[in-house]
């Protein structure tokens, strides 16, 4: 399946690239600062939300194709409660709200019929975009790209 091709070929890629930065006695002075930063592991809510941007991949390619839905991604049940990035400000108010809709339309896709699939992973990846819109807009372009588009 592509996606996942593409996900791989991805993976490979941070790896020689990261290789190539920690080789040792290449640029000492760099050395002394950058490494404790590029080895920060991600936070649980980041890692959770590469795995929210798989399923919504792998559904939109299911949708495409008419094929089955991946099976429903009990996991991320914990999005509220996730430990997000140190610093990060995460709103108390509207962040909860956000995902508690991410959670409904979610909820949605699985139940319709199949022909009303298409409407509700647009919905999904709108709740997506809503959420990013007041925090960490970074992800935006990317999330922004990945609606099926209607005729
Ligand atoms: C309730 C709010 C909320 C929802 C809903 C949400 N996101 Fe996020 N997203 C965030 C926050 C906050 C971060 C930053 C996480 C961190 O750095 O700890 C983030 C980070 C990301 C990242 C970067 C992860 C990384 O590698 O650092 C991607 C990609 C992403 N989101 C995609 C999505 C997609 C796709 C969806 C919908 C399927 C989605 N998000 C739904 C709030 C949300």
């Amino acid at each position: 399946m592509p996606p996942y091709r593409t996900l791989i070929l991805l993976i490979l890629a941070t790896v020689v690239v990261g290789l190539a930065f920690t080789t040792p006695g290449r640029n000492d002075a760099a050395h002394t600062e950058a490494p404790a930063q590029e080895l920060t592991p991600p936070s649980e809510l980041a890692l959770m939300m590469r795995a929210m941007a798989i399923h919504a991949d792998s559904v939109k390619a299911a949708v495409n194709r008419g094929g089955n839905l991946p099976p429903y991604p009990k996991a991320f049940k914990k999005l509220p409660t996730a430990e997000p990035t140190k610093g990060m400000h995460i709103d108390p108010i509207t962040f909860p709200t956000f995902a508690k809709d991410y959670e409904n339309k979610l909820g949605r896709l699985y139940k319709v019929k199949k022909g009303e699939r298409q409407q509700a992973y647009n919905a999904l990846v709108q709740s997506c975009a809503n959420c990013h819109g007041t925090h960490c807009p970074g992800p935006l372009m990317r999330i922004k790209k990945m609606y099926i588009a209607t005729e």
